[in-house]
């Protein structure tokens, strides 16, 4: 790392070259003010053997000598990143120190629906819950946060939230040798990008824009505002995690190069592709791979676009490259070899359509209702008809790839493997989607707009995963008491 007094050199001498004029004006990075990237801490099993969360109320200083009271995991704001590797069993305690009811939701992994922590999984204001299950799934960039119905988006809003990542040897993640950056925190960054309204008094305001819910005018990147980082190494891969209620970002680089996506919300793609811009909607995740030239200054941006969801111009990153970086390897040809998705002929058909900004084919969300039954292991087509508004669409413990957009095929880097996707106002979105094999006909899993307003307001419904042969036999109406252990 360098010193305090060095990147403060570091940063006045790039400073200074921007502002001798080299390179367009039009891309010279802002030298203002910046707070260095907080990085969150990697979370360390206890002696019994279990992840502790606990989520509790806090202060959060965005701005120097203003506290905004705020949420977090294991601390004020955010939660501390989870790593763990295929094969490895989780066992969890998650703790509600908070003086209301909550859940905490694993949004990427392929688990049983009792321990997937939607609505059904309420942890009770004093309460703790301990799910536990084996990873099995490919290296993936994953997450955390609070999904109790109609509440999600003021806990997620107050700072809910974390990064799950995952492992895999068999993939070319950095254990499996040659592979891509790996080193957490120093080449391999998470960035939880997030905008929020903050008031004159420092603190997050909470008033709803109408029809989208929280939207903000100002970014958090892990928690900070007008965040910075010093580039050690000549490749760095960004996890990007779009954490914001309901913004969408267009995000590149203020100067226009080229850098490589690498995996998308469920994986590694199959191979690295070259892009300048990746759109990221709430609950999405896309792993990038930028490279940088010794002492050189750049500037990671979202850039304006569509107007339905509000896309602003928003500098997100600024990023200070170390002298006497040596030049960037060129990346693996091959990133993950797991085979692609294949429909099968005759594979089932399910049709959503969003309504406005509060219902699927025509219905609000009803806890006690099973909405759809899907027979273990089964690959289906999921087809999203968008009505008025823009929207997205996440489905729990699933991988899907994305066939056709209005029927053209997705640019390749938002083909898949993913578990979100956005779905533009009036466009029909078709999905390949491989379903896992927990069954329980008695406990859904949750499919729904990642808008949190709108998730909140009753775009979302429930499927059930049981034996093939079952489906019939199921009761499709839960008590309305429900609550699992
Ligand atoms: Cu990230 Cu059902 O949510
Ligand atoms: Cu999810
Ligand atoms: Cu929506």
């Amino acid at each position: 790392m360098l010193s305090r007094r060095q990147f403060l050199t570091l940063a006045a001498i790039a400073t200074a070259t921007a502002a001798c004029g080299q390179g367009p004006t039009s891309s010279t990075p802002s030298p203002g003010p910046a707070n260095p990237l907080r990085i969150p801490p990697l979370l360390q099993a206890g002696a019994d053997g279990r992840f502790t969360l606990t989520m509790k109320a806090g202060t959060t200083e965005f701005v120097a000598g203003k506290p905004a009271p705020t949420w977090g995991f294991n601390g004020s704001y955010l939660g501390p990143t989870i790593r763990a590797r295929r094969g490895d069993r989780i066992r969890m305690r998650v703790v509600n120190e908070l003086d209301e009811p909550t859940t905490v939701h694993w949004h990427g992994m392929r688990l049983p629906a009792k321990m997937d922590g939607g609505p059904h999984q309420m942890i009770p204001a004093g309460g703790e819950w301990t799910p536990e299950w084996t990873i099995d799934q490919p290296a993936a960039t994953s997450w955390y946060h609070p999904h109790p119905h109609g509440e999600t988006a003021r806990h997620v809003y107050r700072g809910l939230a974390g990064m799950f990542l995952l492992d895999d040897d068999d993939d070319k993640d950095e254990a499996a040798g040659a592979g891509l950056p790996g080193e957490y925190g120093v080449d391999d960054i998470p960035l939880v990008i997030q905008d929020r309204v903050i008031g004159d008094d420092g603190t997050l305001v909470e008033d709803p824009v109408a029809t989208w819910g929280l939207m903000g005018d100002r970014i958090l990147v892990n928690g900070t505002l007008d965040a910075a980082f010093q580039v050690t190494r000549p490749a760095i891969r960004f996890r990007l995690l779009n954490g914001s209620n309901a913004r969408k970002y267009n995000i590149g680089f203020a100067d226009g190069r080229a850098f490589h996506v690498v995996g998308g919300d469920a994986g590694l793609l199959r191979a690295p592709v070259q892009v300048t811009r990746v759109s990221l909607t709430p609950g999405e995740r896309i792993e990038i791979v930028a490279t940088f030239k010794a002492g050189e200054q750049a500037l990671l941006r979202s850039f304006a676009g569509d107007l339905d969801l509000d896309d602003r111009e928003f500098d997100l990153l600024r990023l200070d490259a170390a002298p006497g970086l040596e030049p960037a390897a060129a990346l693996p040809a091959t990133l993950s070899d797991r085979p692609a998705i294949e429909v099968p002929a005759g594979a089932k058909v399910r049709r959503f359509t969003l309504n406005g900004s509060d219902a699927i084919n025509g219905q609000e969300m009803d806890m006690t209702r099973i909405d759809e039954v899907v027979p273990a292991g089964a690959v289906e087509i999921w087809e999203i008809v968008n009505t008025v508004y823009a929207h997205n669409f996440h489905i729990h413990e699933v991988e899907f790839a994305v066939l056709d957009v209005d029927g053209a095929k997705p640019e390749p880097y938002l083909a898949g493997p993913k578990d979100t996707v956005y779905v533009p106002p009036k466009a029909t979105v078709r999905l390949a989607v491989r379903f896992g094999e927990f069954v329980d006909p008695a406990t859904p899993y949750m499919y729904h707009c990642h808008i949190l307003r709108h998730e909140d307001e009753g775009m979302m419904g429930q499927f059930v995963i049981v034996t093939p042969g079952t489906e019939a036999q199921v009761n499709r109406t839960l008590p309305a008491t429900h609550q699992h252990a």
